[in-house]
């Protein structure tokens, strides 16, 4: 399939970071990680794998700003484009040799997401977008799932845990939600939910407390399957207030009112 070429260029760059993170998810026990905080890990391969993206991106497009989980803010003097990057969305999983884990690139322009990927190499899948060009999957074009109840969903979330989120108000959604649906599923890596969410793998994905970088890329990457995405209130301020529901436009608005319910 013909790519753009600023696609080829994120894909090139999250395929390299991918090979790094490859063979250190074979080795993940000998790696020298450091406690960032209590049940959040950063790793050796957390590091390299933001240095071989950040090095190829400013390669290939030089003066782009930066937003990077382990770097934080770079500004470039291009003043129109950011690059939005997670090199490891998934940390935990991998340090415990779970291969549910991705490199997550978006690029923003003037304030929207205009490009997207998603990439899990442990599984070697790929997913990529381009606003209004489509969603696609190892090149297979994806499209969310049909299913109109809620009732017959599978939904994805984030659970907090030991020093992240509030545990209250997520055991009063996951309490709404499970008596709702077939199925709630914690994958691990947002970035992943998202583009499970894309193609139709769950009906609908939910989580509070996250960062721009988890969501910018699989936000896109949804939205071009078919699918919705807003904040808990249905509005879209989503990159800057951590909050993010997705689904077909039915399961969307559903999983919206679920969540509304009171305590
Ligand atoms: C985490 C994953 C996880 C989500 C956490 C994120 P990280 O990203 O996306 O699914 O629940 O809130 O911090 O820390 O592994 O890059
Ligand atoms: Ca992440
Ligand atoms: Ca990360």
């Amino acid at each position: 399939m013909a790519r753009s070429a600023l696609l080829n260029v994120m894909v090139q760059a999250a395929m390299k970071a991918g090979r790094s993170l490859s063979r250190d998810f074979g080795e993940v026990q000998n790696l020298q990680v450091s406690l960032k905080g209590p049940g959040d890990y950063v790793s050796q391969a957390d590091r390299k794998a933001e240095e071989i993206i950040h090095a190829e991106l400013s390669r290939a497009r030089p003066g782009y700003s930066f937003l990077m989980e382990e770097r934080g803010a770079i500004e470039g003097d291009d003043g129109q484009h950011t690059w939005i990057v997670d090199p490891l969305d998934g940390t935990t999983n991998f340090l415990h040799g779970i291969p549910i884990f991705a490199i997550s690139i978006a690029l923003e322009r003037q304030g929207q997401i205009v490009a997207g990927v998603v990439y899990n190499p442990a599984m070697d899948e790929l997913y990529t977008a381009e606003r209004g060009g489509g969603a696609f999957m190892n090149d297979r074009r994806l499209r969310v799932a049909g299913r109109s109840r809620l009732s017959d969903c599978v939904i994805a979330t984030g659970i907090p845990h030991l020093g992240r989120g509030h545990h209250g108000k997520a055991l009063v959604d996951l309490r709404n939600v499970m008596g709702e649906v077939s199925g709630i599923r914690r994958m691990g890596a947002a970035s992943l939910d998202l583009a499970y969410v894309a193609a139709g793998r769950v009906d609908g994905y939910w989580e509070d407390w996250l960062s721009a970088w988890d969501m910018a890329a699989g936000m896109l990457i949804v939205r071009e399957a078919g699918g919705f995405t807003s904040d808990r209130t249905g509005g879209q301020d989503i990159l800057s207030g951590g909050s993010i529901v997705a689904g077909n436009e039915v399961i969307h608005k559903a999983l919206l009112k679920t969540l509304a319910k009171p305590v």
